[in-house]
């Protein structure tokens, strides 16, 4: 049975376009848990635009389910995630002004890196995974360089407007799903995926986790507004 992670990255970054206490992390990770999901993903950036350092430990130490800290492999990363010990870690590649993350991991063209990264982390008991686009030549050196799991990115899924490519896209995640999967690679997916868009994704019996984040956090604005404004209003009219 596939697992559900929840990214509450936007969660962090509604606090910090305040920088007020709220809304408090630790309750979200517990909304989400008491939902169902079985994994909290966070993303701490180089620029700390959501998530900040002091979070992770507060969430290690609060969350009672699986956290996945999702990061770029630099050695500052590495190191706050020796220090935190999450239960996975999923490398990204990351870009200064990118509005979110853009495509996957070029495995293949950092294998050294990666590998020494991973090694590191595999010793103090972190499972590794790399988020990466669905192709062979990334999954085969994904597994080479010490890979438990893959995230297959969704984006290109997700972004498709016709039919006809959210096929094409999803015949090439299927494919590279049962290609990581043969070579005893976990495999998960994510990005971009929403109400519409996933539920063709969860009939591959490969996939192990689904990463979501962006349209669970709007569709809970959107379900919690009604009650919002009424209960603000019960306090205008006194
Ligand atoms: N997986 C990875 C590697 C990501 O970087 C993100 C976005 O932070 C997600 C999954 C979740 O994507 P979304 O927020 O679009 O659901």
């Amino acid at each position: 049975m596939p697992k559900l992670n929840v990214n509450i990255d936007l969660v962090a970054r509604l606090r910090e376009l305040r920088k007020t206490p709220y809304p408090d992390l630790l309750q979200a990770a517990d909304i989400v848990e008491a939902a169902g999901a079985e994994g909290i993903t966070v993303h701490l950036r180089q620029d700390r635009r959501h998530i900040q350092d002091a979070d992770l430990p507060a969430l290690r130490k609060h969350i009672k389910t699986r956290l996945n800290l999702e990061m770029a492999n630099t050695e500052e990363m590495i190191n706050i995630a020796l220090d935190v010990k999450p239960d996975m870690v999923s490398l990204v590649p990351e870009h200064p002004n990118e509005v979110t993350t853009t495509g996957g991991l070029d495995v293949v063209a950092n294998e050294d890196a990666i590998k020494a990264s991973t090694a590191k982390l595999k010793a103090a008991g972190i499972h590794v995974s790399y988020f990466i686009d669905a192709d062979e030549a990334q999954i085969d050196a994904s597994k080479r360089c010490g890979a438990q799991s893959v995230e297959l990115c969704t984006a290109e899924y997700s972004d498709a407007r016709l039919a006809e490519k959210q096929f094409e896209e999803f015949e090439k995640i299927a494919n590279g799903a049962r290609h990581a999967a043969s070579l005893g690679l976990l495999v998960n997916v994510g990005h971009g995926l929403d109400y519409r868009n996933t539920t063709m994704l969860a009939s591959l019996p490969e996939v192990e986790d689904f990463n979501t984040g962006h349209a669970i956090i709007i569709q809970a604005v959107f379900d919690g507004l009604h009650k919002a404004v009424a209960d603000m209003v019960k306090l205008v009219k006194g």
